[in-house]
């Protein structure tokens, strides 16, 4: 059975995601979305929160599974059994913090290749740090990510600003 690994922060989940979600979950048996489980990073949605989102987002995929997961990749991709991990590729901007990464992890752990899609033209320019500051002032964010997402987001900046 071939394994893949899909990590990511997901904070939260765009449309270029579930792009690259799912043409790699039609490449393997079995895509685990891993969800980084890091507060240093400061993500504005709990794990939980992202987990739950993506699992609503996916629910029509059939072999997709969403993880949480703590600490080193290789030592997730081992844990799981992954073949390789999978990571979506926009412009030439997120290349060398792609390559650096693939690079220490196949230092880490040299049995599990990183494998890169590149993401649809439409998507090129996504990321979730810009759909959080469309929404954070208040922008139309509707064809970026899912609608559940939306909600999501519109609430979470209701709670930020009355704290
Ligand atoms: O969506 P992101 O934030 O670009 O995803 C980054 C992620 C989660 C893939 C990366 O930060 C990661 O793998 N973190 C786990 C810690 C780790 O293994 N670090 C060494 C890799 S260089």
């Amino acid at each position: 059975m071939l394994k893949a690994i899909y990590p990511g922060s997901f904070d939260p989940v765009t449309f270029g995601h579930l792009d690259i979600i799912r043409r790699s979950s039609k490449i393997v048996d079995r895509l685990v979305v891993g969800v980084l489980n890091n507060n240093a990073k400061m993500p504005l949605f709990s794990v939980e929160e992202r987990v739950r989102m993506l699992e609503e987002v996916t629910k029509d995929f059939k072999n997709i599974a969403i993880v949480p997961f703590e600490g080193l990749l290789v030592d997730f991709a081992r844990k799981l059994d992954a073949a390789f991990i999978i990571r979506g590729l926009r412009a030439i901007t997120d290349f060398e913090y792609e390559l650096q990464m693939s690079q220490t992890n196949h230092k880490l752990e040299p049995g599990v290749e990183t494998m890169f899609l590149t993401t649809s033209i439409e998507y090129s320019y996504l990321s979730s740090t810009t759909v959080k500051e469309i929404a954070a002032f208040g922008g139309d964010i509707s064809q970026f990510v899912p609608e559940v997402i939306g909600k999501a987001l519109k609430e979470k900046m209701k709670v930020k600003r009355s704290v």
